[in-house]
């Protein structure tokens, strides 16, 4: 089957990546609701953790679990998948994640839907983001530009995912000859969404998952396997 899929990657000539979590697993950095290993919302409460109203209650706690994450994230390096990926510099990735890993491997093209991990914004949304060191992430502050406090520039449930971001991966996902789906569970919207629309504009699905998962119905080709093994296998 990786050999099919693998010639239609290579007929094709507009591929798009949609990945999630499982993509870093492998480099260390844990998923969310992985059913064989658990992952962090099994052991944390999202609501807590990465909601406007869990930051309005405990903004310490919030800044405390992601500064963890940050150091967690600084620590780890791309993995065989992200590195296969930037090696295509004709890929157009639109990723779930909030790590820096893609951009750390050299990938051209990304589309960040649920932001970024790297840089903090004013709760308040005044404008005010900036870039945080990474190995040694801020505590709780305010914004110096309206004296709201500072958060990461991630979107958190109940929160719109960015404008701009979303426009682009509609269009590249429903002007794409390949959707090429790793390591997600495809159980949050609207950014699952994007699989049955590339599907519905014609595009072939290929998954990269280690299971199944909420996309299974709609691949082309299921490849279970790890990112890092499966990935290089098909764009090389
Ligand atoms: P999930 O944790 O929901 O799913 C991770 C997927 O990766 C699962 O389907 C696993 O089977 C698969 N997986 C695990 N290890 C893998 C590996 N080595 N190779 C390939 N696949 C592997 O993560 P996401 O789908 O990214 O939202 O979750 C979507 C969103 O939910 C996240 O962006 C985050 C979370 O709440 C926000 O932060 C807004």
């Amino acid at each position: 089957m990786i050999e099919q899929a693998k010639t239609i990657i290579q007929a094709a000539t507009r591929i798009v990546s949609f990945s999630g979590a499982g993509l870093s697993a492998e480099s260390g950095i844990s998923t969310f609701r992985d059913a064989q290993t658990g992952g962090m919302w099994a052991k944390h409460d999202p609501m807590r953790l990465a909601s406007p109203q869990g930051f309005e209650e405990d903004p310490k706690l919030v800044i405390q679990w992601y500064g963890q994450r940050r150091k967690d994230i600084a620590a780890a390096v791309p993995n065989q998948a992200h590195c296969a990926l930037a090696a295509r510099s004709d890929i157009i990735n639109v990723t779930q994640n909030v790590d820096d890993l893609l951009h750390r491997a050299g990938a051209a093209q990304i589309i960040e839907l649920h932001g970024t991990i790297a840089r903090d914004r004013c709760h308040s949304s005044c404008g005010f983001n900036e870039a945080v060191p990474m190995n040694d992430p801020p505590v709780l502050r305010d914004c110096p530009n309206c004296g709201s406090q500072l958060r990461p520039a991630v979107v958190w449930f109940g929160e719109s995912l960015p404008t701009d971001a979303w426009d682009k991966a509609e269009r590249a996902c429903s002007d794409c000859d390949v959707l090429l789906v790793i390591g997600t569970s495809a159980a949050v919207y609207p950014a699952a969404g994007l699989i049955a629309l590339a599907k519905s504009a014609g595009a072939k699905i290929i998954i990269v998952n280690t299971q199944t998962s909420d996309a299974s119905h709609l691949a082309d080709f299921e490849l279970l396997g790890k990112a890092s093994e499966v990935v290089p296998q098909l764009l090389h």
